[in-house]
């Protein structure tokens, strides 16, 4: 059996991933491939519980505390639910991974993105995502977008524009620096669009044509 693929979605908040994510699952398997969808921080039971732990705005969490913590909760979803369905042929689609990480506490809190590489390397034990979509919108607007959601603001959400301004500079440095894994998609458009674009940026993996199971 041929190992799946790790497709993941990246962006600031309010670039719409989780929308795009549910939306390219959906058409994924309508086309006949077995798609998994899972979310960072979360995903298993462990990490869901780390995600309210980093989330919740009435605790203090230091930054090497807040990068430990976010790799603690990628380590378990690795080892319980990604690798094993990697091995098994599906393809994973992971609303956020490592360059989170490396975005929002390399840049964004100031860690260094290759010391945050590092810990990163332990948790995952080196898996890479086949492709990384990047979804990209300008931080004013995605604060917008963020700020006119229902929901109160999380631990992360209540930064100020200098950091999420370091965020979306980190992410197109990464990008820049892996143009091979890495696809661009102007994250301003409608839906509909947003989707076309991702699935014209993994129309070369034939993720379509893999067997239903
Ligand atoms: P979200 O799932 O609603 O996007 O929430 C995750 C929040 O956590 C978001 O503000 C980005 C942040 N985050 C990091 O700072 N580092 C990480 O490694 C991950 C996965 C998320």
């Amino acid at each position: 059996m041929a190992r799946g693929n790790l497709i993941t979605i990246e962006g600031i908040d309010g670039a719409g991933k989780s929308t795009l994510a549910d939306a390219l699952a959906a058409e994924l398997r309508r086309a006949g491939a077995r798609v998994e969808l899972l979310r960072e921080p979360g995903g298993v039971e462990l990490s869901e519980r780390i995600r309210a732990l980093v989330k919740d705005p009435s605790l203090t969490v230091g930054a090497r505390a807040e990068a430990l913590l976010y790799a603690a909760a990628r380590a378990q979803l690795v080892q319980e639910r990604v690798e094993p369905l990697l091995q098994d042929g599906a393809t994973v689609l992971l609303d956020r991974f490592v360059d989170s990480s490396l975005a929002y506490q390399g840049a964004g809190r100031e860690l260094g993105v290759e010391r945050v590489r590092a810990i990163n390397e332990l948790a995952t034990g080196g898996l890479a995502a086949t492709r990384t979509l990047l979804l990209r919108i300008d931080p004013t607007a995605g604060r917008a977008r963020q700020q006119g959601r229902d929901d109160a603001p999380d631990r992360l959400e209540r930064e100020d524009e200098r950091f999420f301004a370091a965020v979306a500079r980190a992410y197109d440095e990464l990008a820049r620096a892996e143009p091979e894994r890495f696809r661009t998609i102007d994250a301003t458009q409608p839906p509909g669009a947003v989707l076309a674009d991702a699935l014209a940026a993994l129309a070369d993996l034939g993720l379509a044509a893999a067997p239903a199971h």
